[in-house]
């Protein structure tokens, strides 16, 4: 379960508070203590002028005791500081002292060469910095103590740190605000392009969703799916025409067996009439039951992941049958077929598949060229040591306008001319699905009056 909110908008803005909250934390611990090291140094400074001050003002009277000049020193009263031996016996205290007890002076640190500085707390809690240094006095050896009260210093700092404490909110409090209107704003194309998506639908595939700014992301999320409806849209229209092309094909022989049954039961007639009658019925039903198998073969093959079963198969002998199966009707014509193929080349193909193609190449150069002409399947290897079947023929060949959609489903040059020959515009897209499916490609050359010359390359 997760407790942030659903909501991208409310989730950003607290992700975005949380961040800054958490630099302007940082920011202001690190504030602080520059500020601190800031005021320290100052009074470290100024403990250091008291000193040079104070060094100025000792002297050592013939019998040894500790004098102090404080004439020239018109702050002298305010100074605190005290003046110890060499034998850490305490010489002089300055009169500011009165009432507040130091501990005594530190032998291992304050005594060692050099100044140093420290910062205690007296019982009563008075903070103060303290400076103590070595001098030499006419040979004799003094350590110098200096005192500072450090509450303005923390005065200062709490000051400081109150203002942080009110500003800190404010800040957050505003920036919340701001980074809630402003993701409020950037993310305002989302609903506008659900709002439009969740209006498209079948009847309006045409429209598109708003490209705001397309050189954002949303531009591009929105550019992006606008291609994609294109592609639902093409598919859809295709798969729209297919219906009904489908249909108005079915529609034919089914049309044609009605109207002879019911022409057949108009008036009594003998058997041998019937017999003629049930066999026209019947070649109108072969040619729906082929329809019929093509759509299905169509449909099977147009799957994502139609498996192909491919062996090893050479090319000579698989051409050599295939003319075989499908030379009667070519003689019914008088029509030679012609295979050429001077080696024999072995290919890594799906049999079914690939004798489908020829015998629908076969078919229609039968089917589209005159009699007594000579048909020809010239097999070999092209430079791209790639296979090549080519069915030539001497037909009426194709104008180029139809060229590229012959390989459509239902596309017939020459629809009247075509249906009395039985076709049904199917055979080409199957021959081109069932090479493709096995990761060839099928080309096609023509010219009119001279002939047309399809080419399977494996
Ligand atoms: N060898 C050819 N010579 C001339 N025209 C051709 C040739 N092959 C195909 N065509 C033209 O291309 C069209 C599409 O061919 P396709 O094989 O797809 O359909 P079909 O032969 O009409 O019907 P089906 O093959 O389904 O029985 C044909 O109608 C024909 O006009
Ligand atoms: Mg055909």
């Amino acid at each position: 379960m997760s407790f942030l909110p659903k909501n991208i908008r409310t989730r950003l803005t607290l992700w975005y508070v949380l961040a800054l909250t958490f630099i302007l934390l940082l920011y202001a611990g690190v504030s602080i203590t520059l500020v601190y090291i800031n005021l320290r140094n100052n009074l470290d400074d100024q403990l250091q002028q008291d000193y040079e001050i104070v060094e100025n003002l000792i002297r050592i009277m013939p019998n040894g005791t500790v004098h102090i000049d404080s004439d020239d020193d018109p702050y002298f009263h305010e100074r605190w500081f005290q003046i110890w031996s060499a034998d850490w016996k305490l010489l002089y205290e300055s009169r500011s002292f009165t009432g507040k007890i130091l501990p005594p002076i530190s032998k291992s640190v304050e005594t060692t060469d050099g100044f140093h500085s420290y910062s205690l707390q007296l019982k009563n809690n008075v903070d103060l910095r303290v400076l103590s240094g070595k001098i030499n006095i006419d040979g004799k050896w003094l350590f110098i103590r200096l005192v500072r009260d450090e509450e303005s210093l923390w005065n200062q700092l709490s000051n400081f740190m109150r203002l942080m404490l009110i500003a800190l909110p404010v800040a957050i409090i505003l920036a919340g605000f701001g980074g809630y209107f402003l993701t409020k704003k950037f993310l305002s194309p989302i609903d506008e392009i659900a709002d439009k998506a969740r209006r498209i639908g079948e009847e309006n595939l045409k429209e598109r969703l708003p490209v705001i700014n397309p050189d954002d992301e949303f531009g591009n999320l929105a550019r992006v799916f606008n291609e994609m409806l294109e592609r639902i849209q093409k598919s859809f229209v295709r798969l729209k025409r297919f219906t009904s092309d489908a249909a108005h094909e079915l529609r034919t022989p089914l049309t044609a067996i009605r109207s002879i049954g019911e022409v057949a039961l108009q008036d009594y007639k003998d058997a041998k009439y019937y017999r003629e009658i049930i066999g026209s019925m019947l070649e109108e039903n072969r040619q729906l039951t082929h329809l019929v198998d093509n759509l299905l073969f169509l449909s099977r093959t147009e799957v994502k992941n139609f498996k192909t079963h491919l062996t090893k198969l050479e090319l000579k002998s698989f051409t050599q049958e295939t003319v075989e199966f499908i030379n009667v009707l070519a003689e019914e014509k008088k029509q030679t077929i012609i295979v050429k193929c001077e080696s024999e080349i072995i290919v890594n193909a799906d049999r079914t598949l690939l004798q489908q193609a020829l015998l629908n190449l076969l078919d229609n150069a039968i089917k589209y060229s005159p009699e007594n002409s000579e048909i020809l399947v010239k097999v070999n290897i092209a430079e791209d040591n790639s296979a090549v079947i080519e069915v030539k023929d001497n037909g009426p060949g194709i104008p180029g306008e139809h060229l590229v959609k012959i390989f459509e489903r239902f596309y017939r040059v020459d629809k009247g001319r075509s249906r009395e020959m039985g076709g049904s515009g199917l055979g080409l897209a199957i021959a081109r699905r069932a090479i493709t499916a096995q990761g060839g490609t099928l080309t096609v050359k023509s010219e009119v009056g001279v002939g047309s010359s399809f080419k399977i390359i494996l």
